[in-house]
């Protein structure tokens, strides 16, 4: 199973490139940049990502992202992730950023844009894995400061292809967000947002409704409502969830009682992610691993998975088909 797996082509459409900054690369660039971070060592590190909840994960994340600075530094995150990528036979993958997180530490958007769009440039030349960017909101900054950031993004619009809504999700509620979503929209950006992950099932109808978006990050607490999964399902919408990520914020308190098998049994349309590698204790090929040997899920789940996940990512029809086509002689010859 791990061998398949390692070899299974798969694209990740939930990956947030601050969630994916290891200790190693931390260390460098903190000292290359004279930043002092709270940690002497990777073990000390290993013991501060012990989380709670979400906002326990975030305090921390933010904390370690605020040694970025120059646009290497944003280069060298996204390039290492991106060597990881190819490693694993993620054949694309739709990277999520948080620009807010840096332009309110006085780093311009466009040192930001640059470095990680380089890095996607190079990685498709150089290890073949083709990407696309997502800009993320942080929702528990006010609606005002995301237009500020739609409006930063605009000269380097044909560097991003959606925009998304992370950050503590409990009382920052989809609806907080409609206008500045109907705007990046009318930009010809496509609308995406985390819902479901601490929020109830009302935040998921929000994200649909309210700001129309065209796939769920998470998604979890969907279930509580059998409306929404038929809605979910009638609507062809896809859920990209994250077991790693889900048992470390207690989402989920064991991945043997992981709702992955039970939405896919259900008729949702599900994909497998890593979220924040460095946080949650694996790249994408071994949330794969832990949720397979948990679940007991088949090579067939398994490539079903894939499957979805070249199906709903941002791509192109025949971009797809290519994906779709190189899993399938893959499938074939391993199953
Ligand atoms: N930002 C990074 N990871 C996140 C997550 N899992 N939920 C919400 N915001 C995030
Ligand atoms: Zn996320």
């Amino acid at each position: 199973m791990k061998t398949f797996i390692t070899n299974l082509p798969k694209a990740e459409l939930h990956l947030h490139i601050e969630g994916s900054f290891e200790p190693e690369l931390m260390f460098k660039i903190a000292q290359r940049n004279q930043i002092k971070i709270p940690y002497n060592s990777v073990k000390e590190i290993e013991e501060a990502y012990k989380f709670n909840c979400l906002q326990d994960f975030l305090n921390i994340y933010y904390q370690g992202a605020g040694v970025l600075v120059t646009e290497q530094d944003f280069y060298d995150l996204t390039y290492s992730y991106l060597q990881k990528c190819a490693d694993q036979h993620v054949r694309h993958t739709e990277i999520m950023f948080d620009p807010q997180t840096h332009t309110d530490r006085g780093i311009a958007f466009e040192t930001i844009i640059n470095g990680i769009s380089k890095a996607c440039d190079d990685a498709k030349t150089n290890l073949n894995v083709s990407s696309l960017l997502i800009m993320s909101y942080l929702r528990h900054l006010s609606e005002e400061e995301a237009f500020k950031t739609l409006k930063q993004s605009l000269p380097f619009k044909d560097k991003i292809t959606a925009v998304g809504l992370d950050s503590s999700e409990k009382g920052n509620p989809p609806s907080k967000f409609k206008n500045v979503f109907e705007a990046s929209v009318k930009e010809g950006y496509i609308p995406l947002a985390h819902a479901g992950e601490e929020g109830s099932a009302a935040y998921v109808w929000e994200a649909l409704d309210i700001l129309g978006i065209i796939r769920i990050d998470h998604g979890n607490n969907a279930l509580q409502d059998e409306n929404l999964i038929q809605e979910i399902i009638k609507r062809d919408i896809a859920l990209t969830v994250c077991p790693l990520s889900n048992t470390s914020l207690q989402v989920v308190n064991d991945l043997k009682n992981h709702p992955l098998k039970k939405m896919m049994e259900l008729g949702l349309k599900v994909t497998v992610n890593s979220d924040d590698p460095a946080y949650f204790g694996g790249q994408v090929n071994r949330n794969y691993e832990a949720i397979q040997e948990a679940l007991n899920l088949s090579k067939f789940d398994l490539y079903q998975l894939a499957k979805n996940s070249f199906q709903y990512s941002l791509l192109d029809i025949n971009a797809k088909q290519h994906y779709l086509n190189e899993l399938e002689v893959y499938y074939n010859n391993n199953k």
